[in-house]
């Protein structure tokens, strides 16, 4: 059965659901297919760190009323080691600005529903995606829909369907360049049912690994360890990750981690990775299809919007006056600020971990960065613009 669109999108987490939504606001038909279910996607507990301009973007499209209900507004974070807080105040360092601790999964319900009520095209459950012609002007997406063979021609096809998807490797080999590196260790990622034991984020460095102490509402934690990427949850039964967090999050003046039951456990790998150009022909690259930065510094979900943020304006641009010229500057406009974003996570993943074949030279500077984002309000400030995020003009 065949099909027309003006805009294929191909995944439906952050990026591929906001661009929906951008392009809907402009009056441009866009199609969205996901290849797991809706409840699937619903209830996969990833990112919990919305910038500034993530949350500006989701209020001006009219899609934030329960994140600035239920979203908890940060305007700091803890670097927590050898027993003693240190605080970074983005209220004094970031000119105010502030982080929104919204966990993703919700962001996706509400862009879900939003679109679905809208009367959006976004299919769950489709099988055997395939693009074809992504170098012509109508570029084919095809794939199955409760056992029927469609194909979907459009103008123009965006690929969103994270690092594990069909798009980039259906750019011929030898037009993208990669670039990537992996880290000797993972995390082991909890939902505990308790409420926090720390208002801000904690970021604690450890010798025994890094951990962080995150949350997701007054009744809800959400608590990292480092540990070896070929761990198995098998290897974490709950008392060695409890122990872990309260060996690694310990401070002298007296501080407790509460425990609970938990209700969600995994492990991802920490990996850095860029693709580059993020098109080619008619398919656009957007998010963890095309790059992806280590968790430490929340970013992941953020680069994915500041995307589709650019690829929105550029195919309105496109689809609605004849003039391609944004689209053709799409990816330049991207990488710089993806660089940034790279730059900042892998140096916060540096400073804050161990690594199994640290000597005594590494040990040695990164306790001396720590040291100095801890003491110089120039290196604090660093570190809080950047978490907080640099602004759309990067
Ligand atoms: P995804 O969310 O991966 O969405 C891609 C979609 O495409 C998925 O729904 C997938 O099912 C679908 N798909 C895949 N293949 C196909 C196919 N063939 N056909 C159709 N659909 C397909 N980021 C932050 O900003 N802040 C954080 O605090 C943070 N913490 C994180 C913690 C963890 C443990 C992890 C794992 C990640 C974290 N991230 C964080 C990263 C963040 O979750 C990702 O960067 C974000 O999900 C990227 O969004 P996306 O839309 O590009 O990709
Ligand atoms: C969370 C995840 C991160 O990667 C991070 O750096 C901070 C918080 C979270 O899931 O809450």
């Amino acid at each position: 059965m065949e099909s027309r669109t003006q805009v294929g999108i191909v995944g439906a987490g952050p990026a591929g659901l906001v661009l929906s939504h951008l392009l809907q606001r402009e009056g441009i038909d866009c199609v969205v297919l996901e290849d797991r279910s809706r409840e699937y996607v619903e209830k996969r507990v990833r990112a919990g760190v919305l910038e500034q301009g993530t949350v500006d973007l989701l209020t001006e499209l009219g899609l934030a009323d329960r994140l600035h209900r239920e979203g908890l507004v940060h305007q700091g974070i803890e670097l927590r080691f050898d027993g003693e807080g240190h605080r970074i105040p983005f209220e004094e360092l970031a000119e105010g600005r502030a982080i929104t601790i919204y966990g993703q999964q919700e962001v996706v319900k509400d862009l879900i529903a939003a679109r679905l009520d809208a009367g959006g095209p976004l299919l769950f459950e489709v099988d055997d995606v395939s693009l074809d012609g992504i170098d012509t002007d109508e570029p084919t997406i095809r794939f199955k829909h409760e056992g029927v063979e469609k194909e979907l021609h459009c103008d123009a096809i965006a690929g969103c369907d994270g690092f594990h998807g069909v798009c980039r490797p259906s750019v011929p080999d030898g037009v993208l360049s990669f670039n990537e590196l992996e880290y000797p260790f993972a995390w082991l990622g909890i939902l505990a049912e308790v409420a926090p034991s720390t208002d801000e984020l904690i970021y604690a460095p450890h010798e025994r690994g890094f951990a962080l102490h995150s949350l997701r509402s007054p009744e809800l934690s959400r608590l990292y360890v480092q540990c070896d990427p070929e761990d198995s949850l098998e290897d974490w039964p709950d008392e060695r990750i409890w122990e872990e967090l309260h060996v690694r999050l310990a401070r002298d003046d007296g501080w407790t981690l509460k425990e609970g039951p938990l209700v969600e456990k995994g492990i991802a790998p920490l990996r850095s990775f860029v693709a580059q150009p993020m098109q080619y022909g008619r398919l656009y690259l957007a998010g963890d299809a095309v790059h992806i930065v280590p968790a430490t510094g929340a970013k992941g979900l953020n680069l994915a919007v500041a995307d589709v943020q650019v690829l929105g304006e550029a195919l309105t641009k496109y689809l609605k006056g004849g003039d391609g010229s944004l689209l053709d500057a799409y990816s330049d406009a991207c990488l710089r600020r993806v660089w940034r974003v790279q730059h900042f996570s892998w140096w916060m993943t540096w400073m804050l971990h161990r690594f199994p074949d640290d000597d005594g030279f590494q040990r040695g500077l990164r306790r001396a960065q720590l040291e100095y984002v801890c003491s110089s309000r120039a290196a604090a400030a660093t570190l809080a613009e950047n978490y907080v995020g640099l602004g759309r003009d990067w």
